[in-house]
């Protein structure tokens, strides 16, 4: 049967995160275009069933008449949406590892810097809460990173872990004591991000201020002297949050002000040699609500032309108040592109808009939740939004530190999420292209997709590699046009190493159906995709994750 015939199915539903306002006009023709495309397709024809492993894949079959469960995809391989950063997956340090300075010692671990340097290119910030009760206190030169010897290391990872219980319970409680570190906080810091190929952001204490409530720069001129000498090329930030001032320290900064006190900073890095090109960031306020806009606002009248980009901070839940529902809600995650609207409503043009600090559950994480392998849906559908609204980083909260939202347990061993940014660095390139989704039930809402030009280094000019979920334990199918159902795939799909809605709770994650883990402290896993020959529809397990790379697609936007 003609499935041409479906098209008036789908006029009135346009769900799906990557549904801009298209008129249905236009997305009748786009339709009418694509299936008559896929209706001339020669490969209209054969099935050899269901491939081997724990999903399948579904070659051309000719289809009777459309399901309400089909999702059909549109494509825009012409036109390049945004561009995003180098180092669009970026990722933090929380400053609480400098809470006790012998914790810092844990970077030279070769296994954590094994891990880090997968993920290069990116940012590395340092900072968050205690950022605003670090004072530098300048000491005798230290003599650089050694290896740290295995009995060190595990002493340490036993002691942090142990640590990590009183920094939260700080955290609860918004109780910080002041914090002095010395050169070897920051030497340590440095090589690592150095060794590791990251470019180091360092927020700087904006509480530090003088009885007229502006910001006293004098610790921190010490600190960009220090560092100056030390031939340590950074960028930096100025306060964590300044929208929770008053409940951490018990003093208001205004936005209008906290804009001086960065035009102030500006002024001291242009009087050092190396920070007079450098970037600052800020001014990294919560998620937009009520007062925290006035502060965004203000900030920009005063500070927008100090700085390099516009930073937020965004997580969707409370970590003490949360469940598995909402990390598999589609509700939830699109609170996420209220708030980018928001945002971009109040930034400053020309500045590029980051995530400078970001995770699934603020307070720490939501235990059980945040390291296991359901974070992911919310971790990879942040990436894939962030970068369709045009947002240039998204720093993740965080590498290791206190919590459950973690890359990397207190053992240093990968969290799911971990694997989940190798494979999205790898894979993902910096264009990013637009992608809709037509379906007539709604069902579209628990798949999401996006799609990006794929990474120079994972194909050749013009392929593309789409980003897909499936929250659902409902049948859909998504239905590829032939622009890309031509193409060789390459799949590399995820899933927890349990089945059904609580095997997402596990803390393994699976490509492919093989069970990701370290081979050892130096020795990735093979990451390499299962190649399937092209095909015309895409069948995603319930509750996976999946990065598809047409390495064929022959996209004008990506060569
Ligand atoms: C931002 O998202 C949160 C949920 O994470 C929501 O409560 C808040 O209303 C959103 N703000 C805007 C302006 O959309
Ligand atoms: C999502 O998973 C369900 C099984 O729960 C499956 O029936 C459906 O086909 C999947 N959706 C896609 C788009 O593959």
């Amino acid at each position: 049967m003609d499935r041409g015939l479906c098209v008036s199915v789908y006029l009135n539903k346009n769900r799906g995160p990557g549904s801009a306002a298209a008129p249905h006009v236009l997305r009748l023709s786009v339709m009418l275009l694509l299936l008559l495309l896929a209706l001339l397709s020669p490969r209209a024809a054969g099935d050899p069933g269901p491939r081997p492993g724990s999903w399948t894949w579904t070659r051309t079959r000719p289809r009777p008449s459309p399901r309400d469960s089909d999702v059909y995809l549109d494509l825009d391989l012409s036109s390049v949406r945004h561009r995003v950063d180098t180092r669009f997956l970026s990722f933090t340090i929380d400053a609480s590892l400098a809470e006790k300075e012998r914790f810092m010692a844990l970077l030279s671990s070769v296994k954590l810097q094994t891990l880090t340097k997968a993920l290069r290119p990116a940012f590395l910030r340092f900072g968050g809460s205690r950022q605003d009760f670090m004072e530098f206190q300048r000491s005798p030169w230290s003599c650089g990173l050694t290896l740290l010897p295995w009995w060190l290391e595990e002493q340490l990872k036993e002691e942090w872990a142990q640590f990590q219980e009183i920094l939260i319970k700080e955290d609860l409680e918004a109780d910080y004591g002041d914090l002095k570190f010395t050169a070897t906080t920051v030497d340590q810091l440095y090589s690592f991000s150095s060794c590791c190929g990251l470019d180091l952001v360092f927020g700087l204490n904006a509480l530090l201020r003088t009885k007229e409530n502006s910001w006293d720069g004098a610790n921190a001129a010490l600190l960009l002297e220090y560092c100056q000498a030390r031939g340590y090329r950074m960028s930096w930030e100025l306060g964590n949050e300044p929208n929770s001032f008053r409940k951490k320290a018990g003093v208001v900064v205004d936005g209008q002000q906290l804009g001086r006190d960065f035009a102030q900073l500006r002024e001291l890095m242009s009087r050092f040699e190396l920070y007079r090109q450098a970037g600052l960031y800020g001014p990294d306020v919560s998620q937009p609500r009520h007062r925290r806009a006035d502060i965004l606002d203000g900030f920009l009248e005063t500070g927008a032309q100090s700085i390099d980009a516009v930073t937020w901070h965004h997580y969707y839940v409370c970590g003490r108040d949360t469940s598995l529902n909402d990390f598999l809600n589609p509700d939830i995650l699109d609170t996420l592109n209220d708030n980018i609207t928001k945002i971009l409503e109040h930034g400053a043009p020309g500045k590029p808009v980051w995530l400078g600090e970001t995770s699934s559950a603020y307070g720490g994480g939501a235990p059980g939740l945040s390291n296991a392998f359901v974070a992911g849906f919310m971790w990879l559908d942040k990436l894939g939004l962030a970068a369709s609204r045009g947002l240039q980083v998204v720093m993740r909260q965080a590498l290791i530190g206190p919590g459950k939202y973690q890359l990397v347990d207190p053992n240093l061993d990968p969290f799911p999420d971990y694997w989940l940014s190798i494979l999205h660095k790898r894979l993902v390139g910096r264009r990013v292209l637009r992608v809709e989704m037509l379906s007539q039930l709604g069902q579209g809402e628990r798949v999401r997709v996006y799609l990006h030009c794929a990474s120079k280094r994972s194909s050749s000019s013009g392929a593309v590699v789409l980003l897909s979920m499936n929250l659902s334990d409902e049948p859909a199918v998504l239905f590829l046009p032939p622009s890309v159902s031509s193409s060789s795939v390459e799949a590399f799909v995820l899933q927890a190493d349990q089945p059904g809605e609580q095997g997402v709770l596990s803390r393994n994650v699976m490509l492919n159906g093989v069970v990701l883990k370290m081979v050892d402290d130096r020795t990735f896993p093979d990451l390499r995709g299962t190649r399937l020959p092209p095909a015309d529809r895409l069948q995603l397990p319930p509750f996976s994750m999946a990065f598809f790379l047409f390495h064929e697609a022959g996209a004008p936007a990506c060569s």
